[in-house]
């Protein structure tokens, strides 16, 4: 694979990558987690970040400093995002500075305006729509359990969230089967349903439906996430009765394929949308999971920054 295969691209959603660019993309991942290949990328990140994190700040600061560069912690709070400077305004200065962002925030369009009025490359570090970079390393977790994508069948269940919108495009473009058990009220984007379902078409199939037991059944990935997002604490307590017949607990994963392997993005509520034994159990590969947001956020800035191969 060339590291320049992206070169100056934003990723704002999944769907921005094609099929061949995804599978590269989790290729060069495995390749520099196994250290077989050596990447220098003297480049600057901005991480311009209005919610919380902890993995996706510290995965891609790391990722950028072995690749020989340098990041800019921007938290809305401490610049003049949080004091209301207009995006417009705020992406064409950091375009003047950076050689590329990555953003968290709340709405897509904010995501959108950014990667508008900024020319250099922008990533979205998640949304309320989609969680891109968090969808690659949970593939690259996948690969590296089953040694293939095409064929298998990954399960998500809770919140149709933008957890499970990104997986919804990240399954479809993989060859994934994917189905999605969610509350009738809170199934995911019907746009980007209706996206994943085109990219799948004749190649695998993609469920929505409201029952857990149904979609969990021989399944070889059951993934989940929290109930309430951020910025949805407020709802956390009244969601939680309607989420209860969603919880990943030892009665789903037994549904399972039994050689399923069990994934969160993190941070996770034990007890509620994932069991203690469940996380802790056997079959999870949330750990590597979470050290995999480093491995594929490298590839991404490499092939985003065309990284000169050592
Ligand atoms: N999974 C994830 O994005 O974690 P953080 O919110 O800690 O970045
Ligand atoms: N759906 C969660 C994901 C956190 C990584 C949220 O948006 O808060």
């Amino acid at each position: 694979m060339s590291v320049a295969s992206l070169r100056g691209r934003d990723l704002l959603s999944m769907a921005d990558l094609s099929a061949e660019e995804l599978t590269a993309l989790l290729t060069l991942a495995a390749e520099l987690k196994a250290g077989k290949i050596h990447l220098r990328c003297p480049k600057v990140l901005g991480l311009l970040f209005s919610k919380a994190s902890t993995r996706t700040r510290v995965s891609f600061s790391v990722a950028m400093f072995q690749l020989g560069g340098q990041v800019l912690d921007l938290n809305a709070s401490v610049t003049q995002v949080g004091r209301g400077e207009p995006t417009v305004d705020t992406a064409r200065v950091l375009d003047r500075y950076l050689d590329v962002l990555a953003i968290r925030t709340f709405e897509q369009q904010e995501l959108e305006t950014f990667a508008h009025y900024a020319k250099i490359p922008v990533i979205n570090a998640l949304t309320d729509l989609e969680h891109p970079c968090q969808v690659l390393a949970d593939l690259q977790t996948v690969q590296e359990a089953f040694g293939t994508l095409q064929g298998l069948t990954l399960t998500y269940v809770g919140d149709g969230n933008n957890m499970a919108n990104s997986l919804l495009l990240g399954c479809a473009l993989s060859g994934m089967n994917v189905r999605i058990a969610c509350p009738d009220a809170y199934q995911p984007d019907p746009t980007i349903v209706q996206k994943a379902t085109e990219i799948a078409a004749g190649r695998s199939e993609v469920l929505i439906t409201a029952d857990p037991e149904l979609a969990a059944k021989g399944s070889q990935v059951l993934y989940t996430d929290v109930w309430a997002s951020m910025g949805q604490e407020d709802e956390a307590e009244s969601r939680f009765p309607i989420f209860q017949p969603y919880q990943v607990n030892e009665a789903l994963l037994q549904l399972s394929d039994p050689d399923a392997i069990v994934l969160h993005c993190l941070p996770a509520h034990r007890g509620e949308e994932i069991t203690e034994a469940v996380l802790e159990g056997p079959q999870s590969r949330i750990w590597d999971e979470a050290e995999n947001r480093m491995h594929a956020q490298k590839a991404l800035l490499a092939s985003i920054l065309a990284a000169e191969i050592l």
